[in-house]
């Protein structure tokens, strides 16, 4: 009788087929709060040399229109948006009709701008008490830096969709800004998204 063949798993990373993120992100598929904890889930675009932005006040703008489209899909299955002050600088208008939570250390606790709008100091507010008592059970990490690495340090990240737009600044601002434990995580899905070859990664923590 002949062997099985082992599946191999890294096969399957280079096969848009068989990796495939769902389109419309349907209930079942959504991560569910298993401990009340709010799931939080970082939404990155990044160049091929691994750069979010060239310098800090670099907008967006150079990513493709399939990954704007992915974002706001991502966007549209979280209750709350959680932005550094800096980038919240950048795409105010794009996140005005959202729940956004802007970190920053120019308030002490937090401060409610209008409806959808709270500044919230992490050093001296708990976001995962702050977000359960407003019933959020999902969030969007959109950054920058150190917002990455603030919810990566504190175990937060659940999981990451890294969109890998084919270009390179050569220069700029890293996924994470300070050194942390290795952390693990898991490749779920893989997709191109375009002829030019923009790639959607999504890891979830293992
Ligand atoms: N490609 C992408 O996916 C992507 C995503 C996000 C951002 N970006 C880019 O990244 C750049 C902005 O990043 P950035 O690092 O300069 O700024 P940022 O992370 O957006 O904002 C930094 C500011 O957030 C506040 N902050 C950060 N960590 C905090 C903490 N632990 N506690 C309290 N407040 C905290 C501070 O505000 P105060 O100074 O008010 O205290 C700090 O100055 C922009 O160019 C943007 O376009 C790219």
């Amino acid at each position: 009788m002949k062997p099985k063949k082992p599946k191999s798993k890294s096969k399957n990373l280079h096969n848009s087929k068989n990796l495939h993120i769902s389109k419309n992100l349907p209930k079942s598929k959504i991560s569910k709060n298993k401990n009340s904890k709010i799931v939080c889930i970082a939404a990155v675009a990044m160049t091929i040399d691994g750069k979010i932005a060239r310098y800090s006040g670099h907008a967006s703008n150079w990513t493709s229109k399939e990954d704007k489209r992915h974002l706001h899909k991502i966007e549209d299955s979280c209750d709350v948006m959680v932005v550094g002050r800096k980038s919240y600088k950048l795409a105010q208008k794009p996140l005005s009709k959202r729940n956004v939570v802007v970190f920053t250390r120019s308030v002490e606790t937090t401060q409610k701008e209008s409806e959808r709008l709270v500044l919230l100091n992490p050093q001296n507010v708990d976001f995962v008490k702050f977000a359960a008592e407003k019933n959020y059970s999902r969030a969007c990490v959109l950054g920058g830096p150190e917002i990455y690495s603030y919810f990566l340090e504190h175990n937060l990240l659940d999981e990451l969709y890294i969109t890998v737009e084919p270009l390179v600044f050569g220069e700029g601002l890293g996924l994470f800004n300070r050194p942390v434990e290795t952390k693990n995580f898991k490749l779920k899905s893989v997709k191109k998204l375009n002829k030019c070859g923009t790639l959607l990664q999504h890891y979830v923590k293992s």
